[in-house]
Formats: structure tokens, C-alpha cells, sequence
């Protein structure tokens, strides 16, 4: 079996408040390979973010604290890295796309500017080629009309070309890992199922491996072949998103997944064999979302 780009092993976050100890992750495994898509789906609360901010080192605040645990990314333990050796590992192995596309970018420079001093904080390059690499990166993320854009400000444009450019930001580098907490969250269905395509077509193209973290089974069943399941800082269940859907192992995935509304089934939902049928109608489900408005 190849060796997993990334495997977080029983990590352990708490956050010391002036009401106690709070437990936010409690032995949390998860592992990735190159090139995988996970699923990192959960309640509100229930540690994901946590989990994904540890492996950057961003966690913010003094009060939170990894007690025990490591975090393996390419065969190198991150929590012993200092903070100037995580600087660069973020960015350009490691790129994060956060839900709130407008807090992300800054709405006193131009996108082209913020795309350019991204790239040249992490690569030794001249500012045109800065630029070059620029304007590929926001061709990559599709952008319509990529050099016009990159003299545009995060306010000139809409919210999924705003979520394209914070992606275009975050694989300005190629980074081997991608992690996306809430990545279409904020954005209406239809932009959503873009975005969702977008990072399947940059995971094909470029072997990108992607961590999503979501609260919604119908993001995971869209694009994760595989999918880990949290609950109060716990790991609940792991498997191949068909597997967990299929199968539930626990009543809370069970109840995550039913809080996805569903829909009718249709004579092609009935044609498809039982054992799919779950799956079949969470990706139903997701491209109606998509075609209705
Ligand atoms: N800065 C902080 N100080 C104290 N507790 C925190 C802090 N950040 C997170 N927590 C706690 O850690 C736990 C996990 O939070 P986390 O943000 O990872 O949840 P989440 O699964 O990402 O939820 P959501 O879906 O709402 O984003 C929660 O109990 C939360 O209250
Ligand atoms: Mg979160």
C-alpha cells in the first residue's frame, strides 16, 4: 500500500478557557493518501476544523494545546516542526481554502497582487514570472477573463469567482494537500456544485489530495472517495464514502445523513440496484440541488 500523504494519529486538542478544559479532539486518526479526496463531516462543534487547523499550525490562540499525538505529512512529524519551518510548509506544500471567501482575501489590493505575493513568499521568482504563474493559476480555477481579473478587487467580483480566486491562492504553489473547511458552505447551491467540480477536476489534474471538511452528506457523497465521521472531538466512523452511506455503522452517522432532505425517487433511482440506491440518491440529490436554481 503507498505510504498516506498524510496521517494524523490519535491527536489530542484542548483548549484551556477560563470555564475548564475543553476536550475539542480527542485521538483523532485520519489518514490520506496521495491523490484521495476525504470527507471530514460532522455537527457543528464536533472538532473538524480543530483537527484541520492542527495540521497547519494555526490553531490561534495560546490557550489551545496538542497534547499528544503526531501529525505525519510525507513522512515528517508537523508537530515538530518550529514555526519558520511550518511557514514553509504552508502555502506551499499545504494550501487552505476557508469557507468565507471575502475574509480571506484582502479588499485593498488588487486579486493579481494578492496572487503574486503568494507566490513569491514561497518561490525564489522574479515578479513576471510571478505574474506568469499568476495568470495560470487563475486560468486553472477557471476564472472567466483571467487577465482582466487580475486587476480586479475582491468586491468586483461574486462570491463563487471570489471562493475560485481563494482556491487559485491556495494552489498557487501546488501544494500536495488541500485542505477545504466549509468550501462552498457560504455559496447557493448552483455555485456550490461548480465549486465541488472544480476541486474534482483540479484533483484529477494536478493529483492534488483533498481534506473536506463539511458538515453536509451531500458534499461527501458529490466528492469524497473516502470519508471520516467526528462527533464531540471523536472519530465515529472511517470508510469509503459508498460504504458509509450504504451502511452506516453508527446511529449518528445515520441521523447526519437523514438531515439531508431527500428526494423522491424517480424511475431511474428504482432501476438502480438496492445495495447503491443510498448513493445513488445522495448524488441525485446534489445535482438537482444544482439544476434548480
Ligand atoms: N478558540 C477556542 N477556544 C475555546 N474553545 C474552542 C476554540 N475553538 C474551538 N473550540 C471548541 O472546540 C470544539 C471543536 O470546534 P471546531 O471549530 O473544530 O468545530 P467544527 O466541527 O469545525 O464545527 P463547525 O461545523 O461549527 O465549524 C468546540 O467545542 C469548540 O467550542
Ligand atoms: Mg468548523
Amino acid at each position: 500500500m503507498n505510504e498516506p500523504l498524510l496521517d494524523i494519529q490519535n491527536l489530542r486538542v484542548d483548549f484551556h478557557t477560563d470555564g475548564g478544559v475543553v476536550h475539542a479532539v480527542r485521538n483523532v486518526s485520519i489518514t490520506l493518501a496521495p491523490g484521495e479526496i476525504r470527507g471530514l463531516v460532522g455537527e457543528s462543534g464536533s472538532g473538524k476544523s480543530v483537527t484541520s487547523l492542527s495540521v497547519l499550525g494555526l490553531l490561534g490562540t495560546p490557550r489551545a494545546r496538542v497534547e499528544g499525538g503526531a501529525i505525519v505529512f510525507r513522512g515528517e512529524n508537523l508537530l515538530d516542526k518550529t514555526e519558520k519551518e511550518m511557514r514553509g510548509i504552508r502555502g506551499s506544500h499545504i494550501g487552505l481554502v476557508s469557507q468565507n471567501a471575502l475574509s480571506a482575501l484582502d479588499p485593498s489590493f488588487t486579486i493579481g497582487a494578492q496572487l503574486i505575493e503568494v507566490i513569491r513568499l514561497h518561490q525564489k521568482v522574479g515578479k513576471e514570472t510571478a505574474r506568469k504563474k499568476a495568470l495560470e493559476s487563475l486560468e486553472l480555477v477557471a476564472l472567466p477573463d483571467p487577465a482582466r481579473r487580475m486587476k480586479a478587487y475582491p468586491h468586483e467580483l461574486s462570491g463563487g469567482q471570489r471562493q475560485r480566486v481563494v482556491i487559485a491562492i491556495a494552489l498557487a504553489c501546488r501544494p500536495e494537500l488541500l485542505l477545504a473547511d466549509e468550501p462552498t458552505t457560504a455559496l447557493d447551491a448552483t455555485v456550490q456544485k461548480q465549486i465541488l467540480d472544480l476541486l474534482l477536476e483540479i484533483n484529477r489534474e494536478l493529483g492534488t489530495a483533498i481534506l473536506i471538511v463539511t458538515h453536509d452528506f451531500g458534499v461527501v457523497s458529490h466528492v469524497c472517495s473516502q470519508v471520516t465521521v467526528m462527533r464531540h472531538g471523536e472519530v465515529m466512523e472511517a470508510g469509503t464514502t459508498a460504504a458509509v452511506l450504504e451502511e452506516p455503522k453508527h446511529p449518528y452517522t445515520q441521523g447526519l445523513m437523514s438531515a439531508v432532505p431527500k428526494l423522491h425517487l424517480d424511475d431511474a433511482t428504482r432501476a438502480v440496484p438496492r445495495s447503491n440506491r443510498r448513493l445513488y440518491e445522495f448524488k441525485q440529490l446534489v445535482s438537482a440541488q444544482g439544476e434548480t436554481r
